[in-house]
């Protein structure tokens, strides 16, 4: 498989089509059993895990809802810096199981942001299931229950993720070439 330019970049191919899907679907089978008779409201987080979480709930076979939600950060007025919105969160969530759905958990910032908002409504339960990590990256004290790969901490495109902009369109992922 050849290498693809996105932007100025020059990126390799690192994770091919097929291992993904075998990934998902484990991932879809393991939360199948330990969410069985829990109804869950899998929250998946756009832009970069929407083919993410539409490959996983096509493999979810036990009565589950989804929904879809955009963060949006801002600068707070005071020194705690970095504030976050969800849109499109609109289900009551109280009582209920909920699994987030991220592309890659990276530093772990944005979901330490945030997941504080979805505790704050008592949810019976609250887990993460991300396709990729990078734990040598991660800054804050994130548990990510549900990991398809582990990665080296270097930037990767395609399935979802994108370079400013481009290559979410891809069904594999590449990784940059440095
Ligand atoms: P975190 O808050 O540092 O964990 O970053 C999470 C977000 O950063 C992800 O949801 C992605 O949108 C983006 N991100 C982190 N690493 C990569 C990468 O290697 N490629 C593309 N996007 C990335």
């Amino acid at each position: 498989m050849a290498n693809i330019q996105v932007h100025d970049k020059v990126f390799e191919p690192y994770l091919n089509a097929e291992e993904i899907q075998e990934k998902i679907v484990a991932i879809a089978d393991t939360l199948n059993r330990d969410y069985q008779h829990k109804k869950p409201l899998f929250i998946a987080i756009l832009n970069g895990a929407f083919m993410f979480a539409s490959d996983l709930f096509k493999c979810i076979n036990i009565e589950a809802e989804i929904c879809f939600i955009k963060l949006a950060s801002y600068k707070g007025t005071k020194s705690s810096g970095q504030v976050i919105t969800a849109i499109g969160l609109d289900t009551d969530l109280v009582g209920r199981h909920l699994v987030v759905l991220e592309d890659i958990v990276d530093t772990g910032k944005t979901l330490d942001a945030f997941l504080p908002q979805l505790r704050n409504q008592q949810p019976a339960s609250l887990t993460i299931a991300a396709l990729l990590q990078k734990p040598d990256a991660l800054l804050y004290p994130l548990e990510v229950q549900y990991v398809g790969f582990k990665i080296p901490d270097k930037f990767v495109v395609g399935y979802g993720l994108d370079y400013n902009g481009l290559g979410r369109n891809i069904d594999r992922i590449y990784k940059l070439v440095e």
